[in-house]
């Protein structure tokens, strides 16, 4: 497929490589793939082979540094991921349980959407709030000491908003 991104995302593209000398464009492949994962949801094998195209290099470049990273979705997510962090500290601050309650109200597995669209599950390593454990980031925004509670008001707080939309 001939993937082309909007002419907003292409200056951005450009403007970034531009940063570099001409024969290392391939040092803007992370804001490169978070420009145009925010433009098509998640990074299909298309839109990462137009990136290599772009960067001038080989498709397996890309497809290693977008499996590699957590931020970066090879599958479509839904409008609300929830990353929570299942490293060492929040593990012993309940995060096992904090996915589980969360699987089962979403009616999900980790990796999975939910079948409306709206919340894609994930697990993540640690996010730098370990003091704030169990936690997970949706969006750009951390929610922390999570309790069936918040969890609850979180979920219900997301579909009004969606449903407002
Ligand atoms: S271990 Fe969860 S934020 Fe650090």
């Amino acid at each position: 497929m001939n993937i082309q991104f909007s002419q907003e995302s292409m200056s951005e593209i450009q403007r970034i490589i531009g940063q570099y000398p001409s024969e290392r464009k391939k040092s803007a492949l992370l804001p490169v793939l978070h420009i145009v994962q925010k433009e098509s949801n998640y990074l299909s094998v298309d839109v990462m082979d137009k990136v290599a195209e772009i960067l001038e290099i080989k498709p397996i470049e890309v497809y290693e540094v977008a499996t590699f990273y957590s931020m970066y979705h090879t599958k479509p997510v839904g409008k609300y991921l929830i990353e929570v962090c299942h490293t060492g500290p929040c593990m012993i601050c309940g995060a096992e349980k904090t996915v589980e309650y969360l699987e089962s109200k979403l009616g999900i597995k980790v990796g999975e959407t939910t079948s409306d669209g709206l919340f894609t599950l994930k697990t993540v390593e640690c996010l730098g709030a370990c003091g704030y454990a169990p936690m997970f980031q949706m969006g750009e925004q951390y929610y922390e000491h999570l309790t069936k509670d918040k969890i609850d008001e979180i979920i219900i707080q997301c579909t009004i908003s969606s449903n407002d939309n």
